[in-house]
């Protein structure tokens, strides 16, 4: 089925750790409208890692999605990206902005802002594996990329489902994204497009990213998501989405342009669209313990001659604010917004709600991992052990997130990061609730 990003689309960014499958369907259900797994190492790829296999599982009703993979060497990366290729992403994603240094050793990820050339070169050597299995398919089944065409591709490449241990096959293919702003062209043809994920630059005296975008695009990428930093600043500053506005505005341009840093409400995101044109967010960790945030954005531009008279936006060297003028702000009781990283004019989940949806979240996490196909042994009861130990310490991340500004969380929080027991877990929120 060929699928049509919005105008705007609301991208959950990439998160290594947080952004399984689980939680990529929670945020889909919430309104996010396009996916990216975590991203996958190409060395450990093609060495058929089991872990690196399972993180590229992807569920049908993910669509559109992207899996996206790092390295440094240009086989490597042709050659990962070809495996990635077999599980049907829409799209398949580079990574060339991830900052930790154990990355960046290795020459990966934003390590390549210091080599340009070699980032166009891996890039095109990436892009010309994919069309190269679009001209496969289009040479055994005519040259018009339709949906036939590429569910025949998609066929005809072939499937690693067992050998990945894919839980769930995906047999409605999207390999296809429109674009509506592009004259409803596809932003590919038959062939599986290739993003970029980048930042700036590799530091402040460095920020070239505007003459990478056109490089990029001219060696055939389909879209490019920009974090509004440079490598030097990790994740420190406010992200400056100033020369993220120069790329999506260059004339040169004409592939989508999504932009990415900081956007923890549904304002900000609308906001960076208003100011800088930007053909889609992505949202990092405003959504982590806050999958509500896409519904809100989406609110938000169903309300937007609300958000139109009621906000202005102060960018200061403190980082970006939003000014709140005169607004008609919901009645609340039991959180602030401007605490809680929640939109000021939607409404908010009740803590009920968020209960709810953190156990829906925690208990999915352990079913899935307790089906996970292991390379040992073990009875079910071991197994069930394992995936309730390993999902109760992965979802603390999230516990700051779901309770965010909620008033007297704290010691409840301090009892929940230090448990590993799905019981024990209920109990506490439960008697949070009641308190
Ligand atoms: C825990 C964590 C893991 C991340 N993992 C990835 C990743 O696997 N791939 C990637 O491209 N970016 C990754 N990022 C970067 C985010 O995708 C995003 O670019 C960054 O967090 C800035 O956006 P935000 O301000 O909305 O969080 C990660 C960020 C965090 C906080």
């Amino acid at each position: 089925m060929l699928k049509s990003l919005p105008k705007f689309s609301l991208w959950l960014a990439p998160m290594e750790g947080v952004t399984d499958r689980v939680f990529r369907l929670l945020c889909k259900r919430m309104g996010a409208d396009v996916l990216v797994s975590e991203f996958v190492s190409s060395e450990a790829l093609i060495r058929e890692k089991a872990a690196s296999l399972s993180k590229m599982a992807l569920d049908a009703r993910e669509h559109p999605i992207g899996i996206q993979i790092f390295g440094h060497d240009e086989n490597s990366m042709r050659a990962a990206a070809e495996i990635a290729a077999q599980e049907n992403p829409d799209f398949i994603d580079i990574n060339w902005g991830c900052p930790v240094n154990k990355i960046v050793k290795k020459g990966a990820g934003s390590a390549i802002l210091q080599d340009i050339p070699k980032m166009i070169r891996i890039t095109a050597a990436v892009v010309r594996a994919m069309e190269s299995i679009g001209r496969r398919n289009n040479s055994t089944n005519g040259t018009v990329c339709n949906a036939l065409s590429c569910k025949s591709r998609a066929e005809s490449i072939g499937r690693r489902t067992n050998s990945t241990n894919s839980t769930v096959r995906n047999d409605n293919a999207t390999p296809h994204i429109e674009h509506p702003e592009y004259n409803n062209k596809s932003i590919c043809s038959s062939n599986i497009p290739v993003t970029v994920k980048t930042r700036l630059g590799w530091d402040a005296s460095s920020k070239p990213i505007v003459e990478i975008a056109e490089r990029l695009q001219d060696i055939g990428i389909s879209g490019i998501s920009i974090h509004g930093r440079t490598r030097a600043q990790l994740y420190s500053g406010a992200a400056d989405w100033t020369l993220i506005g120069e790329v999506k505005n260059n004339p040169r341009m004409y592939i989508p342009v999504f932009g990415n840093g900081d956007i923890d409400t549904a304002e900000k995101a609308l906001l960076m669209r208003q100011r800088y044109g930007v053909d889609g967010v992505l949202i990092g960790r405003g959504a982590i313990g806050n999958p509500w945030i896409f519904a809100q954005v989406k609110e938000l531009m169903r309300k937007e001659h609300l958000f139109q008279e009621t906000h202005s936006y102060e960018h200061t060297e403190a980082g970006s604010k939003i000014r709140q003028e005169a607004i008609q702000i919901p009645e609340r009781t039991e959180v602030s917004p401007q605490r809680s990283g929640h939109s000021e004019v939607i409404p908010y989940p009740t803590t009920a709600e968020r209960i709810e949806v953190l156990l829906q979240h925690l208990r999915s996490e352990i079913k899935v991992r307790a089906a996970e196909p292991l390379t040992f042994e073990l009875t079910p009861e071991e197994r069930y052990a394992r995936a309730e130990r390993i999902s109760c310490n992965e979802i603390k991340i999230h516990y700051g997130g779901y309770f965010k500004g909620i008033q007297g969380f704290k010691p409840y929080k301090v009892r929940l990061m230090q448990t590993s027991a799905l019981t024990e877990v209920e109990n506490i929120l439960a008697e949070f609730r009641q308190a």
